[in-house]
């Protein structure tokens, strides 16, 4: 399926999610969510981009890494999800946080940023346009990291397979279910370090652009 197609399809899927996003994900995802902020290895004074940040589970974390002297930027497609981060800085009133509403593949990034932050990202992962384009804004020597659900391939794994179904709300596409990270990996031309969780039904990838 086309990107731009993909994308028409995440529109429709997140003007219904939206509502009940953080009910279903504040919680559960806050283990993984905590390892790859900590991954990105900020420093008070950094800017940090956090790619389809969708309802803004993840600025808090990055707000205490980066300070208020900081910047984070989220882009995201959806504006029912991206209204929602918006109350979110709203009611905690910070003031370095930009919000582009803009599909990753086109989006104009402010600036250049010292990290980027891929959260259950699956469609972004699979679109190299929407890579590329984030990578161009990113520091050389910037830290990547990207984390979220796949599928299981061995063997063994395969009774973990049975929460993919779970995902599938979520995603337009299975492509890359095995390697999410595969199409980033290629453009950072250098190796992530990947760690496989549950199983290998969620996984964390951390690089560097060189
Ligand atoms: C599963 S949610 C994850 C949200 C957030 N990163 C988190 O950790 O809670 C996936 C988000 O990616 C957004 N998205 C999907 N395709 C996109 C694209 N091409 N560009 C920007 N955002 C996109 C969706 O609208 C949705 O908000």
């Amino acid at each position: 399926m086309q990107d731009s197609r993909r994308r028409q399809r995440a529109l429709s899927r997140y003007r219904l999610i939206a509502p009940l996003y953080d009910a279903l994900f504040e919680a559960a995802g806050r283990r993984l969510r905590r390892e790859a902020v900590r991954r990105l290895e900020l420093r008070p004074g950094q800017a940090v981009l956090d790619v389809g940040c969708g309802t803004g589970l993840s600025f808090d974390l990055l707000e205490q890494a980066v300070g208020p002297q900081g910047r984070v930027i989220g882009v995201e497609l959806s504006p029912d999800m991206l209204a929602r981060a918006q109350q979110k800085v709203a009611a905690r009133s910070w003031q370095n946080v930009t919000l582009v509403e803009a599909a990753a593949e086109e989006a104009d990034i402010p600036d250049e940023v010292d990290a980027v932050l891929f959260h259950y990202t699956h469609d972004i992962m699979q679109s190299e346009a929407a890579l590329r384009n984030v990578l161009s804004h990113l520091k050389s020597g910037g830290r990547v990291v990207a984390a979220g659900g796949k599928r299981a391939s061995r063997w063994w794994q395969q009774p973990a397979n049975l929460v993919v179904p779970f995902f599938l709300p979520f995603v337009t596409t299975l492509e890359g279910a095995t390697r999410p990270w595969a199409k980033l990996e290629e453009l950072l031309g250098s190796r992530l370090a990947v760690d496989e969780r549950r199983l290998g039904v969620t996984y964390i990838a951390s690089g560097v652009k060189p």
